[in-house]
């Protein structure tokens, strides 16, 4: 753990210069739009350890495969966010000398993520090695207004004396991805052109062929004067313009830095240059002032739907705040061609693609803080790889129809390739199906069954109604050679968690068949044909939901994460040494195998997600055995524990779950932010304040609170969509108070007492009442 990072309700800060920590601070103030986003690297030249990145929404590399042993099955390459041309570089030289913070002494350097406004800043002294002392301040942001550019603005003010400034800004399409598999460069040059202070830049991704634009409009001013380049450079895969100036000390010279950066996934190849040309005419015209205040107003309207405020506890504050922030910067919803990586566009792990993340744990973020139209689109996405699905489930000698989903993809195609999860960590399935549900019982929109839902829920109950086994010995089917949630078990038999999601998923599909017969008789026949669905196979799905093993300890009254786990010597994470944590990086991953620590919620996930299935003491002896052996070590797990143990009234836990999901990364708990953010997981912060302290569910179509206020907090409050009504949550010491923000009636539930809110009034409870 980490803590230095300063607390503050609206900012994130650093103070002082740490080379040993710049990479999570890269990782940790990152910007991005959803359109594109990059890690915090330096504008000036840094030859210090940094991971470089500037990513564009849906560009990828499909990087070929590289593993020791071929298995059968593996895909032919891993999808790669692409590390894309670097738009903010300011190579800088003072007195001859290059500015580096690797070789130069720096003082009061500051670096602030401004998350109300959306922007980051950067201020320090350096002192260069030839002697000179000069002040930095650097602001830079993604346009959330105009979603394909971006702006810099960097000044140097020389602090003693006169000095020798020559600046230059630049456009860099060389660059390459650290995690590449073969050390190949990913980007073919296509265009290049300058005149004087603008250029653009065009390259295009090997095999994918995706081009990009990348465009900068450089003004460097001296006493308000714009100065003009002496020298331009304009090469296959970089342009520059360097202007040669001499400031006196005290004197700011400022560099304005216009970028635009546009994708062929969003313009037409050809005409790519014409419109970057357009778009940077219309943001050099506004001006850096004006785009940052136009940045501030928008931002302004995020948080009036998606903030959640705290009272009383700073560091849970800006915890929170920094995950809604980074939320919506990686993803706005506007494209159902994109979708979540577990980085977003903070870093290069996990190749930007989409996991089962995105179903199990951003779906609920997107539905109440966003228009249902969003999370129809993260479904949509998955429906328009379906054909994939049940290609990729024949390719591991399934048929008939069976859809077996990606655990990771960018186009719908496999690309994970470590065989313990490529083909057996199959419980993604599940989420995918899961994710229907979910939005349906959220939004009401049934008719998505009708349109979507249906032809994935059929193809993914196929898949299970494949994969399990009749056991002759039990007389049970049985699901063989299985990856739960839990990563630190691979290869076993009859993980609870995915033998009772697969039935959940054949049970609903039952039920959503008969739905949209009923509903939509026309729309059910072509679905039948469509599928090629016969009677028989309802007949057998039923066979398996009703004969299906799920391993048990009737002793300790708990589910068994799967067959054996009791064999294994049974030690808590209490006991283990500090020096031994995480796991991940100590162990050998086969003492982990052998070891009963838990990586991250797996019967606990079933436990959450089917919750209404269970009883209290059910899910209490179940969350009393796993917890003490989690170990936390995805950053998916703390927010699944917190919103149990919310539920079960442990509120001190609840609390430091929340804590840790919440400054996961800005405490690097798990010794991993260096890496990029745990933007997945993000929303899972969320869900923990939300369905965790709030207690929120939904019932039989309306919404239900079983609030509880941490006792560190004096109170929180946020705001939710819910068909159509916009509703705001407050939760205090004294009373638990719902506003109706809407202009329809709404019944809402508080620990079970139904309270009708007409539109505009505000219903509530006393805490006294609650607790009596
Ligand atoms: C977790 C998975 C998750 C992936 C991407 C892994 O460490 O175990 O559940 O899908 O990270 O976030």
């Amino acid at each position: 753990m980490k803590h230095y990072i300063l607390q503050d309700a609206w900012n994130i800060i650093e103070e002082g210069f740490e080379p040993h920590l710049h990479k999570i601070s890269e990782s940790i103030f990152s910007i991005g739009n959803g359109r594109m986003g990059q890690r915090a690297n330096f504008e000036e030249d840094y030859t210090g350890e940094s991971l470089q990145g500037s990513y564009v929404a849906g560009v990828y590399y499909p990087d070929k495969t590289r593993v020791g042993w071929w298995k059968n099955g593996y895909p032919e390459y891993f999808a790669k966010v692409l590390n894309a041309a670097n738009w903010i570089g300011i190579h800088l030289k003072i007195n001859e000398e290059v500015l580096d913070l690797a070789t130069c002494k720096t003082e009061g350097f500051r670096r602030v993520l401004n998350m109300q406004e959306g922007y980051l800043e950067r201020s320090f002294t350096a002192t260069l090695q030839n002697g000179t002392r000069v002040r930095i301040h650097a602001v830079r942001f993604c346009s959330i207004v105009d979603d394909e550019a971006g702006a810099v603005r960097y000044s140097i003010t020389p602090l003693d004396a006169s000095a020798r400034l020559e600046i230059t800004p630049y456009v860099d399409g060389d660059v390459r991805n650290q995690d590449a598999n073969y050390d190949e460069k990913f980007w073919n040059p296509i265009a290049h052109e300058l005149v004087n202070h603008e250029g653009y830049l065009t390259l295009e991704t090997r095999k994918t062929a995706f081009q990009v634009t990348t465009g900068m409009h450089c003004v460097v001013e001296r006493a308000g004067a714009a100065l003009a380049p002496q020298v331009t450079t304009a090469e296959a895969k970089y342009i520059a313009a360097t202007y040669h100036t001499e400031a006196n000390a005290g004197e700011e010279v400022v560099v304005y830095k216009y970028a635009v950066n546009l994708s062929s996934e969003n313009h037409p190849k050809d005409q790519l240059v014409a419109h970057a040309k357009n778009i940077m005419a219309d943001v050099v015209t506004k001006g850096f002032d004006v785009m940052k205040q136009e940045q501030a107003a928008a931002w302004a309207s995020k948080w009036e739907e998606s903030d959640i405020v705290i009272e009383g506890d700073v560091a849970a504050q800006q915890g929170i705040r920094f995950n809604i922030f980074q939320l919506n910067q990686t993803y706005t919803g506007e494209d159902a061609r994109l979708n979540i990586g577990p980085k977003g566009f903070t870093g290069e792990k996990y190749g930007g693609s989409t996991y089962w993340d995105t179903e199990a744990y951003c779906i609920p973020f997107y539905l109440a803080t966003a228009g249902p139209q969003v999370a129809r689109n993260l479904l949509v996405y998955r429906h328009r790889h379906l054909q994939k699905a049940i290609e990729n489930a024949q390719k591991l000698g399934f048929k008939d129809g069976a859809a077996l989903y990606p655990m990771v993809t960018m186009n719908g195609e496999e690309c994970h390739n470590e065989w313990e999860i490529t083909f057996e960590e199959i419980h993604r399935n599940a989420a995918i199906a899961f994710a229907i549900y979910n939005y349906i019982r959220y939004t009401g929109d049934a008719a998505y069954l009708a349109e979507y839902g249906l032809e994935v829920l059929i193809g993914i109950a196929r898949f299970w109604a494949q994969r399990v086994s009749w056991s002759n010995d039990r007389h049970q089917y049985v699901m063989l050679g299985v990856t739960g949630p839990n990563e630190y078990e691979n290869n076993v038999n009859n993980n609870w968690y995915t033998s009772t999601m697969a039935t959940w998923c054949l049970e609903y599909t039952l039920q959503s068949l008969q739905y949209v017969q009923q509903q939509e008789a026309a729309r059910y026949n072509e679905l039948l044909q469509l599928t090629r669905f016969k009677a028989e196979e309802a007949t057998q799905w039923q066979h398996v939901i009703d004969n299906m093993y799920y391993p048990a300890s009737k002793e300790l009254g708990i589910f068994l994460q799967q067959d054996g786990y009791l064999d294994k010597e049974q030690i808590l994470v209490k006991d283990l040494p500090a020096s031994e944590r995480p796991l991940n990086q100590k162990w050998s991953w086969d003492r982990i195998l052998r070891s009963c620590f838990i990586k991250q919620a797996d019967v606990l996930q079933g436990l959450y997600f089917l919750e209404d299935r269970y009883d209290l003491d059910t899910i209490r002896r179940n969350y009393d055995f796993y917890e003490p052996r989690t170990v936390h070590e995805s950053s998916l797990s703390p927010c699944v524990h917190a919103i149990v143990a919310a539920k079960l009234g442990d509120e001190q836990r609840a609390y430091e779950f929340y804590l840790r999901t919440s400054r996961l990364d800005l405490d690097d708990y798990n010794n991993d932010t260096e890496d990029g953010l745990h933007i997945t997981s993000m929303a899972g912060t969320w869900m923990s304040v939300v369905e965790g302290f709030a207690g929120m569910r939904v019932r039989n179509g309306q919404l239900h609170f079983a609030p509880f206020l941490p006792s560190k907090w004096t109170s929180f409050a946020f705001k939710i969509r819910f068909r159509g009504a916009i509703l705001h949550v407050q939760i205090d010491q004294r009373q638990v108070q719902i506003t109706n923000a809407s202009s329809h009636e709404i019944t809402v539930f508080i620990h079970g007492a139904a309270l009708t809110a007409a539109a505009g009034a505000t219903v509530g409870l006393s805490q006294e009442l609650i607790k009596a």
